[in-house]
C-alpha cells in the first residue's frame, strides 16, 4: 500500500464520517483518553493528519503529545494543522532514544505485515509502567470498514486491499505478552446502539486495548552479594 496524499485523504473522510455520521471515532476517542493521565508524555503513532493527537491536546492540556506517521504528506498536512501537537516522520531516526508514558496505535496495526516488529519498536518507545493503547477494526469479512479506500479501486482500476489482516483479541493479547505487555482493558466500539460493549458482535467496528508495560525488575548482583554477605 502506497501511504501518499490520496490514502491519507481518504483516511481523514473515514475519520469525520466515523465522528460525526457513525459516531463510533468519537467513543474509541473517549476510550483513548480514559487510558492517558494530564501530564504525561503521548505518542499517537500512525498519526495521519494529527485529529487523535489534536484531540488528545484539547482534552488533556498537560500532556506533552507528539504525532509520528510513515507518511510524510501526511505530516505535511498534521503540521499545518498544528493544535500543539509536535510531528515526526515514524522513518527517519527521530524517535529514536525518546520514550512515553502512553502510545496511541490507532487503525494502523491491521495494514502492518511485521506486525511483531512493529510492536518491539513501539515497546522501546513506551518507558517502564506505561501504557500502549491500540485500536483495531473488527470487520466481518476483511476489508469491509475501508470503504473509501474501496472505492478507489473503482476509480484506479486496480484492487489494493489497505488491511492485510484482521487483528482479535486473541491474537493482540500473544502480540503483546511477546512484548511484555499485559491487557488492563479491552471494549468493543459499535456502529450503532449501545456505542460501547465488552463483546464483540456484528455490528462491532473496532477493538481498543489498553496494555501495560509490565517494569522489568533488574537486580543489581553487587547488591545481592552484599545483601547475602550481611545476612
Ligand atoms: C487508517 S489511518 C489511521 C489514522 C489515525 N491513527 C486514526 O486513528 O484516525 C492509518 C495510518 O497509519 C499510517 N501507517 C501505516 N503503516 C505505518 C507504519 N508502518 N508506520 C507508521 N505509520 C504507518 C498511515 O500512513 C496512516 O496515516
Amino acid at each position: 500500500m502506497k501511504y501518499d496524499l490520496k490514502y491519507s485523504a481518504a483516511a481523514e473522510t473515514a475519520t469525520y464520517l466515523g465522528r460525526y455520521m457513525f459516531q463510533y471515532k468519537n467513543a474509541e476517542l473517549g476510550l483513548i483518553l480514559d487510558a492517558i493521565d494530564d501530564g504525561t508524555q503521548v505518542l499517537d503513532f500512525g498519526c495521519n493528519d494529527g485529529w487523535v493527537s489534536r484531540r488528545v491536546k484539547r482534552f488533556k492540556p498537560g500532556c506533552d503529545v507528539s504525532g509520528a506517521d510513515i507518511n510524510p504528506e501526511a505530516l505535511v498536512k498534521a503540521r499545518r494543522r498544528k493544535g500543539g501537537v509536535e510531528y515526526f516522520d515514524s522513518e527517519n531516526g527521530d524517535l529514536d532514544g525518546r520514550t512515553f508514558d502512553v502510545v496511541i496505535l490507532s487503525h494502523v496495526l491491521e495494514h502492518v505485515h511485521a506486525r511483531e516488529e512493529l510492536l518491539e519498536r513501539l515497546a522501546t518507545l513506551t518507558k517502564p509502567g506505561g501504557r500502549l493503547v491500540i485500536s483495531v477494526p473488527q470487520e466481518r469479512i476483511r476489508g469491509d470498514s475501508t470503504l473509501l479506500p474501496w472505492a478507489m479501486n473503482v476509480v484506479r482500476g486496480r484492487f489494493i486491499n489497505p488491511h492485510v489482516v484482521i487483528v482479535r483479541l486473541n491474537a493482540l493479547k500473544l502480540l503483546l505478552a511477546g512484548i511484555g505487555f499485559e491487557i488492563e482493558l479491552s471494549t468493543y466500539t459499535n456502529l450503532f446502539w449501545p456505542r460501547v460493549s465488552s463483546k464483540r458482535g456484528l455490528q462491532s467496528h473496532s477493538l481498543i486495548v489498553q496494555a501495560r508495560r509490565i517494569p522489568t525488575l533488574h537486580v543489581d548482583p553487587v547488591c545481592v552479594m552484599e545483601s547475602l554477605g550481611q545476612a
